[in-house]
């Protein structure tokens, strides 16, 4: 029994392989590297001028980092100095009227907080990123929760009506 369930999906592997192998390559697109093959690498595109109008923007949920309102280039972080942390750390703010890092920032994997920032947030644009001017290159349709309630709501109203008549 055991042998012929083994047989069954070597027959089944050797199937999906053939239909592979027939089936032309399709050309590969992405959004962001163009047709440039995987194995090659793109042109990069030329630096743009980063937003810097100082305006903290919206989140578009809770956890999201937010994005960075000012230019960053230059900035050193490496092992010796961050940068960031010189405006950004919770001594500095006062001076700088940065935003202090969140305490997250100061959490280490076991969710113990730590008396400096911790290492997992040390490279912060990991996650933050400034932003550029330009035209998105995949579509977004995202919406978030407020007016996905909103939506909802709108929806069992007009259906009520519609019920009560
Ligand atoms: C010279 C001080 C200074 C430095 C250096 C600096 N920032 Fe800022 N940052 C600010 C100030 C002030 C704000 C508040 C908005 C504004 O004025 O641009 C801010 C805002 C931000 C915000 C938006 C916070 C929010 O809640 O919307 C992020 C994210 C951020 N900075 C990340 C960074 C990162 C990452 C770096 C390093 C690459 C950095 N900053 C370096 C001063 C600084
Ligand atoms: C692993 C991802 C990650 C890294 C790395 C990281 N951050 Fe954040 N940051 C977040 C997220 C997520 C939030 C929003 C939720 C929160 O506060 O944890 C945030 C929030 C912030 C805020 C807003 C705080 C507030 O109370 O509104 C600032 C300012 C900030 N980060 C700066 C920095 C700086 C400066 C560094 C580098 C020293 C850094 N972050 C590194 C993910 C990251």
């Amino acid at each position: 029994m055991k042998m012929l369930r083994h047989l069954a999906l070597l027959l089944s592997l050797c199937t999906g392989l053939a239909v592979a192998q027939q089936e032309p390559a399709r050309p590969f697109v992405d959004a962001a590297r163009g047709p440039t093959p995987i194995t090659e690498s793109t042109k990069p595109p030329v630096l743009g001028n980063a937003v810097n109008d100082d305006v903290r923007r919206t989140r578009n949920y809770a956890m999201q980092p937010p994005t960075i309102p000012h230019r960053v280039d230059g900035y050193q972080i490496d092992k010796n100095f961050n940068k960031c942390l010189d405006c950004h750390a919770r001594a500095k703010t006062e001076m700088t009227q940065a935003v202090p890092v969140s305490v997250t920032h100061y959490m280490d994997r076991s969710g113990r907080t730590l008396a400096q920032v911790s290492t997992r947030r040390y490279f912060c644009m990991q996650c933050h990123v400034p932003q550029d001017g330009v035209r998105p290159i995949v579509q977004n349709n995202f919406q978030d929760v407020d007016t996905v309630i909103q939506r909802a709501m709108q929806a069992q109203k007009a259906n009520e009506k519609s019920s009560k008549k």
